[in-house]
């Protein structure tokens, strides 16, 4: 191989290479947001398995932390007759809930708040449902605790809460739903 064409050969490789690094930074960008969750909807079916799995009823108050565009909370009204709130730090998912609650008639029943999931008051809940992420779920603990009250059940698609033992745990579609009901002592089990 002359000079001049191992130059050109390493040329390609080269540019090549650069190429097949820059590809997936310009194919995969998505919006993640502002918060520390991006926004990916829990399928509709899903949304109402997790409403089932918490057997959420007229009287129920559902609180859905990070509502995306507050589906869960509409259903719950919509097909469950509860009430609810939904919290996102995303002011465009807000505008989402607000239309889809007015799509679906319930805007007398559900109420959403831009605010980070972190400061929402959530001590009227009676089921808190989260598809969060497996640090976010961790850093949530204390505060389920600490505001929950005895029976409350806590809903999370996909995520676990670390070593928390769930008293339900189910496939749907393949994603997995956890269920975990506030005990009297305040403390949930650990495995
Ligand atoms: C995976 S989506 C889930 C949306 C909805 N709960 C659902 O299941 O369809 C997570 C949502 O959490 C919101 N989020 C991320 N970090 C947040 C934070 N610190 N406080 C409030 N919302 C947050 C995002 O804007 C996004 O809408």
């Amino acid at each position: 191989m002359t000079h001049m064409t191992l130059r050109t050969f390493m040329k390609f490789w080269i540019g090549l290479c650069v190429a097949m690094l820059a590809a997936p930074a310009a194919f995969c960008q998505w919006d993640d947001g502002p918060g520390e969750v991006p926004y990916v909807p829990t399928p509709m079916e899903v949304v109402e398995e997790m409403l089932k799995l918490a057997k959420v009823k007229p009287g129920d108050f559902v609180i859905d932390l990070g509502c995306g565009d507050g589906r869960i909370v509409v259903m719950a009204a919509e097909k469950f007759g509860a009430r609810g709130m939904g919290y996102d730090i995303n002011p465009e998912r807000i505008k989402d809930s607000n239309e889809n609650a007015q799509k679906a008639k319930v805007t007398d029943k559900v109420k959403f708040v831009e605010k980070n999931l972190f400061d929402a008051d959530i001590s009227q809940a009676t089921v808190v449902t989260l598809y969060l992420l497996p640090d976010v779920n961790m850093r949530l603990r204390p505060k389920l605790l600490k505001e929950l009250k005895p029976g409350a059940r806590i809903v999370s698609h996909s995520f676990d809460m670390g070593d928390w033992k769930p008293d339900k745990k189910v496939d749907v579609n393949g994603r997995t739903l956890y269920l975990w009901i506030v005990p009297k002592d305040g403390q949930i089990r650990t495995n």
